[in-house]
């Protein structure tokens, strides 16, 4: 019998061509989905695998090393045999360990038959100490939770710069390697977001509203996107909460002029579009010309229609606009450290040198968007990661600069504490 329905299998293969072709984890698995005719049952396994090993790469090859010597430098099937079996029986409580092992031996069997004893001895001497795994040393305590919960230890430093106690760091670390109900914001444009809910649930979604967040649904349950009709028909868009708030924490008015700086795929641009009803106007910016595509895209399905997407590196916004704004969006490109949950390959593709480079481009654009703006016009800067560098340090250093200007507000979004993507969102304001 041949693997092709087989989750486990399939999830080795997910694994190895992430690894071949350098490719986005999210994309591999939306491939497999598509190609595999897996049970729901199995469309779940595969998926918490291929992402539970990424989330939980170092930790899983630390664990390795007592078994295999240099478990990393394996051949990427004898690899990835070894770190999704280890990975289940580990982390996942509702699969049989014996069930792992057979897998785990059969699938080695396609490929070296030599190595066949070899990777059920050492199956089941993992079976065997399964309650060891977890036992880190702690006497350096991040050097621990880098290894326990499998951050570079950079992350791991970054983070504990935003928080105050080792538990809250601690928290905020195993927040990060697991996923978060999924949020939509209703498009207003299109339908009333009681109208939304009415026709959601009607169809059996679990789906409730958000404490302070006007324009957010959640879903209680995971939720087969495809399904839901009112994502294609752009009556509701996938975003997470803390880009959600963004908008609401703008809070443009009708008639208001806006920039959106840094604007694709216009997620945001599309919901400060509904929130000033279609009336005023929104020049929205970014530096790839494809990218500037989907703007227009978003604001086609969206129904916005006084959003003008403009071609342009808004370094220089400055020079390009001869006109001041009453509200200057800048959702700036950062490292992303805040979508890790869902975004597992970040921890392994961002490098800490890649900061200086980041920041430096934030620097810029959030001095551009200051001097584009009205007497009284507000600049809001926002970004998905939670580096002090990238958002605390880019705003208190642009304000100590320009005496014109001041703090209103700032709010830090930690995964652990709302179940949502870590985001920052700061409010600065024009005297
Ligand atoms: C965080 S994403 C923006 C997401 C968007 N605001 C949304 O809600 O859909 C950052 C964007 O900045 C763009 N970008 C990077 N450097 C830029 C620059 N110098 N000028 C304008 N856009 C830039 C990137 O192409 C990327 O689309």
């Amino acid at each position: 019998m041949g693997d092709k329905s087989n989750a486990r299998a399939q999830s080795i293969r997910a694994l190895m061509q992430i690894e071949r072709n350098n490719s986005y984890s999210n994309l591999v698995v939306n491939e497999f989905l598509k190609k595999h005719d897996f049970s729901k049952e199995d469309k779940g396994l595969f998926t918490k695998i291929v992402y539970g090993v990424i989330a939980n790469k170092s930790f899983l090859l630390w664990v390795l090393k007592k078994y295999v010597k240099r478990p990393h430098k394996q051949q990427a099937w004898l690899k990835y045999t070894l770190m999704t079996s280890l990975y289940q029986i580990a982390f996942l409580d509702n699969v049989p360990d014996y069930a792992v092992v057979n897998e785990g031996v059969n699938f080695v069997k396609r490929y070296n038959y030599k190595k066949v004893s070899f990777v059920n001895a050492v199956l089941r001497n993992i079976v065997r100490e399964k309650d060891e795994f977890f036992k880190v040393p702690t006497d350096d305590f991040l050097q621990y939770l880098s290894i326990r919960y499998s951050y570079p230890i950079w992350i791991v430093e970054e983070f504990s710069k935003v928080v105050s106690t080792n538990e809250q760091l601690e928290s905020l670390l195993v927040a990060m390697n697991s996923s978060h109900k999924t949020t939509i914001r209703v498009n207003t444009l299109k339908n009333s977001k009681q109208d939304l809910l009415t026709n959601l649930r009607e169809k059996g979604i679990d789906v409730a509203t958000v404490d302070k967040c006007e324009d957010a649904l959640v879903f209680n349950t995971s939720t087969p996107l495809q399904r839901i009709e009112e994502l294609k028909s752009g009556k509701c868009f996938v975003q997470s909460l803390g880009s959600i708030l963004v908008g609401e924490i703008a809070n443009p008015k009708p008639k208001d002029v806006v920039l959106d700086m840094c604007a694709a795929p216009g997620t945001k641009t599309t919901h400060l579009a509904q929130l000033m009803n279609n009336v005023g106007k929104i020049y929205a910016c970014d530096v790839h010309k494809h990218r500037v595509n989907l703007i227009k895209e978003s604001c086609i399905q969206a129904d916005a229609q006084i959003v003008e997407a403009i071609h342009l590196d808004s370094t220089k916004a400055n020079s390009y606009f001869t006109k001041k704004f009453d509200l200057v969006l800048l959702d700036a490109p950062c490292s992303g450290l805040g979508v890790i949950a869902n975004k597992p390959d970040i921890k392994w593709n961002k490098k800490k040198d890649d900061l200086k480079s980041i920041t430096k481009l934030q620097t810029d654009l959030i001095s551009n968007g200051i001097k584009l703006l009205k007497s009284k016009g507000t600049l809001i800067y926002s970004t998905c990661t939670l580096t002090k560098s990238e958002n605390e340090d880019i705003v208190n250093a642009a304000i100590k600069k320009d005496n014109s200007i001041s703090l209103k507000s700032e709010r830090r979004i930690l995964p652990d504490k709302e179940n949502t993507d870590g985001f920052y969102i700061a409010e600065i304001q024009k005297k």
